[in-house]
């Protein structure tokens, strides 16, 4: 068994943990990614970020085509701001509760310039695997930068070993 570690008396399984992403150029992306693309860009317009002036947006694609924004929106109080995936998925669960979001794309732009792709926090991700669980739907996520955007089918690839409830 190649994969058995032996370490003095204790015998350990080692298995590997496949995380499997695609990396589109922007011109490769499909009509309806491209328009989550566009208006995730668009939501970041509305961001409210005077403290890190790093404005993030988030679209969300429900499974009857339409299309749900968010932006990250900031609190003197930090905590109390939220990123913009979650602002996008709590606002698509409390508007569209009966529709599953089966996409979500995120970008970042800094001084009205997108940056290169960013990978969401740990927070949104769980949020995002619940989104997933209530719906009984995989939701692909596009991580958007300038020219290229990852992507991910399923949010369970970006938190194995996830809190799944006590
Ligand atoms: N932010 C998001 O909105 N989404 C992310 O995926 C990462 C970070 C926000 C939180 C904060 O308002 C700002 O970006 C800087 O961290």
């Amino acid at each position: 068994m190649d994969d058995l570690i032996i370490n003095n008396e204790c015998v350990m399984e080692e298995k590997k943990i496949e995380l499997p992403v695609s990396i589109l150029k922007t011109e490769e992306l499909s009509p309806d990614d491209n328009r989550l693309r566009v208006a995730a860009i668009h939501a970041a317009g509305r961001a409210y970020a005077p403290y890190s002036r790093f404005q993030v947006g988030a679209a969300a694609m429900l499974s009857d085509g339409s299309v749900v924004e968010g932006s990250n929106q900031e609190n003197i109080s930090y905590p109390s701001g939220l990123c913009a995936e979650r602002v996008a998925l709590f606002y698509a669960g409390a508007s569209f509760p009966e529709i599953p979001v089966i996409s979500l794309a995120i970008v970042a732009v800094k001084e009205g310039v997108v940056q290169k792709s960013i990978a969401p926090c740990g927070a949104c991700r769980q949020v995002m695997l619940e989104t997933e669980q209530r719906y009984g739907k995989p939701m692909r996520i596009l991580m958007c930068g300038k020219d290229e955007t990852v992507v991910v089918s399923t949010a369970k690839h970006l938190l194995p070993f996830s809190f799944s409830g006590i």
